[in-house]
């Protein structure tokens, strides 16, 4: 697991971005998976001016989003499909029938879960993921208690999550507590995770994910068996993490390495 400790948000959003524009030089056909949240939304920014640019191009690409409400459609201003047309799919050149957020709104759950995992299957497996994380630890929403192995499904959302996503419900509006969810063994799959997190509120589960035990209390530790993992963080995410000078120095020394290899 690659730790990244920057200063701030703009500088986590910088670096992620650079991983994606990276991907998508080597590989105009990436396979993306991609997250909601407002971690995402700095990263996002930075990915629409780059291809107003003209530097990064998303047209033969494709995108796989980690999860969706269920109970909401896609026209829904609170469902993920909305977020993303919003946030990102509207504003750069991919192909809108090669986005793929799970439908919230199926009548038939089971099977539309069975059909993302084929899908992504389909499309050659996930190039690069990118991740949030809750502060109770989750990715995706694969909660605390989430198998490790588990795979697109639905979920309960557990009452810490309601709770910080409850800011972005109205009063009169119900707020959804099931969730489609690529699982954490899907997540397992991709080519090479992402994972940001910024402020204070995340440094438990930073410290937990990086520095605690493999274990389904905090579902983002699963990440320390993925073979291609970055976990990217400000000063404040990283501020309950006892090894931060070395994770400094093992990053200065990959740049260098990098550096000497043109990579
Ligand atoms: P946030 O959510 O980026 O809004 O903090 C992250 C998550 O719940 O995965």
């Amino acid at each position: 697991m690659q730790v990244v400790i920057l200063k701030d948000t703009d500088a986590v959003a910088e670096y992620g971005a650079q991983l994606f524009i990276k991907q998508l030089a080597k590989k105009t056909d990436a396979v993306l998976g991609l997250a909601t949240g407002s971690t995402p939304v700095a990263l996002y920014q930075k990915l629409i001016a780059a291809n107003k640019r003209g530097e990064v191009s998303f047209k033969d690409s494709c995108s796989f989003n980690l999860d969706e409400y269920l109970g909401l459609a896609g026209d829904h201003p609170q469902s993920y499909r909305y977020f993303m047309q919003q946030q990102l799919f509207d504003h750069i050149d991919i192909d809108a029938a090669q986005t793929f957020v799970p439908a919230g709104d199926t009548d038939n759950p089971i099977a539309a879960c069975q059909d993302y995992e084929d899908m992504i299957r389909e499309k050659g497996g996930i190039d690069i993921q990118l991740l949030g994380i809750g502060t109770n630890g989750h990715i995706g929403f694969n909660e605390p208690s989430s198998g490790l192995m588990s795979r697109t499904r639905v979920k309960t959302l557990a009452p810490a999550t309601i709770s910080d996503n409850a800011r972005f419900f109205s009063a009169d509006e119900e707020q959804p507590h099931l969730s489609i969810t690529m699982g954490i063994g899907t997540i397992l799959d991709s080519r090479q995770s992402v994972l940001l997190a910024t402020g204070a509120a995340k440094a438990s589960a930073i410290a937990a994910t990086v520095e605690g035990p493999l274990t389904a209390a905090c579902p983002a530790s699963a990440l320390q068996m993925h073979p291609n993992s970055v976990v990217v963080i400000d000063e404040e995410a990283a501020s309950k993490l006892e090894n931060t000078e070395f994770y400094k120095h093992v990053e200065r020394e990959n740049q260098k390495l990098k550096a000497k290899l043109g990579l």
